[in-house]
């Protein structure tokens, strides 16, 4: 494995938030400062930060970088901004649910109480909390690669699809974290990561940080995939989460589909990696996730030149969903979950809940 330490996804400098710009990647590791509403808002937009974990950290962060802008002068004024933010941060995209929910605790935590006695106050609290947020993440991701490694232990040639790795948390990753799992021990292990068109990220991101870390990966465009893994040549596929349902079904990266239903048809684990941040108890099933649709120029383009004719339409749904019935388990930082996924998902839940010292519902 590669012995320098990766340079972080994102990192709170003391008044502004240093990311990687993932679009510029593999060509060139550039960083970005964001010091303002409107650059944060626009880094998730064009997805130089992206991956549902680390959407959420920098969205909490954002909320200090978004105060410390709009100087509120009084409680009252900290408070308009902090709800202007908790749309205009927490909506930038619409499937991560880690996004909304991150922002949405972070706000709670430094208002919930009215205790906070000033806005010096109000700032501190929502730093605290964003740091522990992208804390916690970092812990789940550990967690989430020694289960997943115990899960992989017969697997060498393992599939993934788009990036669930350190490019998508603030720790190691969750699909991904697996595969160090098990390099850290010295397994062998050999990644097949599906390109993920359009945006390339299991071509660019998956690729470029595997390589990185001395892993041996191969990028295998989308529509091999299927092929390859129904003539045995993979023995099993993990991926990452965008919205996990309370029935299991669950929402990643356009593409996962397809590499469940190959999975199912030749009988190989096909695994969620996720930590629990990500699953929305709210949501009943997986057809009432709203699918980020994005500009149809992605399609039409790559590298910056134009594939299609033009005249053309193009349809740009950036999400699809996996029906719980064709995922072996979901491995998160609160354990394996099994079939039937409504039971596991809402022991996994209430244990966590407990697991938190203040609750008294337990
Ligand atoms: O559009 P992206 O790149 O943000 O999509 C990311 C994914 O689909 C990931 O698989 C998911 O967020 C999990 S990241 C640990």
């Amino acid at each position: 494995m590669g012995t320098a330490a990766p340079t972080p996804t994102l990192r709170w400098t003391g008044d502004s938030i240093e990311i990687i710009d993932q679009t510029r990647l593999p060509a060139e590791l550039a960083l970005i400062d964001v010091r303002d509403v409107a650059t944060a808002v626009d880094a998730i937009g064009r997805l130089a930060i992206r991956g549902a974990p680390a959407l959420g950290a920098f969205g909490a962060l954002a909320l200090i970088v978004g105060l410390d802008e709009a100087q509120p002068g009084s409680m009252d004024d900290a408070v308009d901004v902090l709800e202007r933010l908790r749309t205009e941060i927490g909506d930038a995209r619409p499937t991560a649910v880690n996004l909304r929910w991150a922002v949405d605790r972070t706000i709670d935590a430094a208002l919930g109480d009215g205790a906070a006695a000033d806005v010096a106050a109000v700032r501190q609290r929502l730093l605290d909390e964003a740091l522990a947020i992208a804390d916690e993440d970092a812990q789940a991701c550990a967690e989430i690669g020694r289960l997943g490694r115990e899960v992989l232990a017969e697997a060498t040639v393992i599939a993934t699809h788009c990036n669930a790795g350190r490019l998508a948390t603030a720790g190691d990753g969750t699909a991904l974290a697996a595969v160090y799992a098990k390099a850290s021990c010295g397994e062998s292990v050999r990644v097949l990561a599906a390109e993920s068109r359009p945006l390339l990220q299991g071509a660019r991101l998956t690729a470029w940080e595997l390589a990185d870390a001395g892993i041996d990966v191969s990028v295998v465009s989308d529509g091999a995939m299927a092929s390859l893994i129904v003539r045995g040549d993979v023995d099993a596929v993990i991926v990452g989460a965008d919205r996990i349902a309370a029935n299991g079904d669950t929402a990643n990266k356009v593409g996962t589909l397809g590499h469940a239903l190959a999975a199912a048809h030749a009988g190989i684990g096909f695994y969620i990696a996720a930590p629990t941040t990500t699953i929305d108890a709210a949501m009943p099933s997986g057809d009432r996730i709203v699918i980020e649709q994005r500009d149809a120029d992605e399609v039409h383009h790559a590298g910056g030149a134009r594939l299609t004719p033009t005249g053309v339409g193009a349809v740009n749904p950036a999400f699809d969903v996996t029906p719980a019935r064709l995922i072996t388990a979901i491995i998160t930082d609160a354990g394996v979950l099994r079939p039937p996924y409504g039971e596991s998902i809402a022991d996994a839940l209430a244990a966590t809940r407990c697991a938190q010292p203040e609750d008294d519902r337990c």
